[in-house]
């Protein structure tokens, strides 16, 4: 927020990061996943008049001015363009969008999603529009396919939802009513990963080796319904197993690695219920599952096994 106080944004929207509970990788073929929003972390846009006509967008983090009518083929010109040509407006009026992030980038935590959905959502009630979350969702994923090769739509769904989503690729998703609260810390590698890379490795491993992958797909299918159950019969400590399965299956796919697979046993042996990677795997984040008695004492094991950062998180 800029200091002057005359100077007040016209409009101003926020997004969550996000985690994958479970059906990362599966979900690209086909089997339903759980995400949840993750709200200790957000992506904020705030939108401010300015006098010039056009729209620039303020990246404050990359420390970046983008010119969205000269600067086309940058990911956050395109999502302003595609929104103006969704909303019919050719000739946009002056508008400054300071677009901020706490959450960590190529973390699988879903930043590119929030950010987008933040400049979208804000940027449209500068305009005079009040768009619903699928609208939102849809448009974000319009650039998510353009930079992240074939993306499950996973990502857009859940942040732009900002609830815990039950989400089937090209089908309609349903929220998720969790009956019982239930804590979750996720637990960053240190190690830079690209999903699209894990992406692409499975799917080489699955064209050489089809039934057993898909018997893999299958047995994570059903730890996605179990998960679902659980949370919605309001028995969190039921997720606790279902985590350890499908690190088990993920490791058998080829998307764990060392440090994923030591944060998990540190988180384990310190107390969590569960846990396993989370998102794209090879490195990023790792999620446990633990108690309101267990959240220091877990969080202490995975700083101590080599975490860069643990970010606590309360799914409801
Ligand atoms: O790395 P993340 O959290 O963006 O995870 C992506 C999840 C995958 O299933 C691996 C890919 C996808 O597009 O759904």
């Amino acid at each position: 927020m800029r200091h002057d106080p005359l100077h007040q944004p016209i409009a101003t929207a926020a997004a969550p990061g996000k985690f994958i509970l479970h059906g990362e990788h599966a979900v690209v073929y086909g089997v339903p996943a759980i995400a949840c929003p993750v709200d200790g972390v957000q992506a904020t846009a705030q939108v401010f008049t300015k006098d010039t006509p056009g729209i620039v967008v303020d990246a404050v983090d990359l420390n970046a001015q983008i010119r969205t009518q000269t600067d086309l083929d940058h990911p956050l010109s395109l999502a302003t363009n595609n929104l103006l040509t969704h909303l019919g407006i050719s000739a946009p009026p002056g508008l400054t969008v300071k677009l901020q992030s706490t959450i960590p980038i190529a973390a699988g935590l879903g930043s590119g999603a929030a950010i987008t959905t933040a400049l979208i959502s804000a940027l449209a009630q500068a305009l005079g529009h009040q768009l619903d979350a699928a609208t939102i969702s849809n448009l974000v994923f319009e650039i998510e396919k353009l930079f992240h090769g074939t993306p499950s739509g996973i990502d857009n769904t859940v942040v732009a939802y900002a609830q815990p989503v039950w989400f089937i690729r090209d089908k309609e998703l349903t929220p998720l009513k969790t009956n019982i609260p239930f804590h979750i810390l996720i637990a960053d590698t240190g190690i830079a990963s690209e999903t699209v890379t894990a992406v692409a490795g499975v799917r080489q491993r699955f064209e050489a080796n089809p039934a057993q992958y898909q018997a893999y797909f299958d047995a994570i299918a059903d730890l996605s319904h179990k998960a679902k159950a659980s949370i919605e019969t309001g028995d969190p400590s039921a997720l606790g197993p279902l985590f350890n399965e499908n690190q088990r299956l993920l490791q058998q796919i080829g998307v764990s690695n060392a440090a994923l697979d030591a944060l998990v046993s540190a988180a384990t042996q310190a107390g969590a219920l569960g846990a396993k990677l989370s998102g794209g795997g090879l490195g990023g984040n790792m999620i446990a599952l633990v108690t309101q008695d267990t959240i220091d004492t877990v969080t202490t094991a995975l700083q101590q096994a080599g975490a860069t950062r643990v970010i606590h998180t309360y799914v409801q």
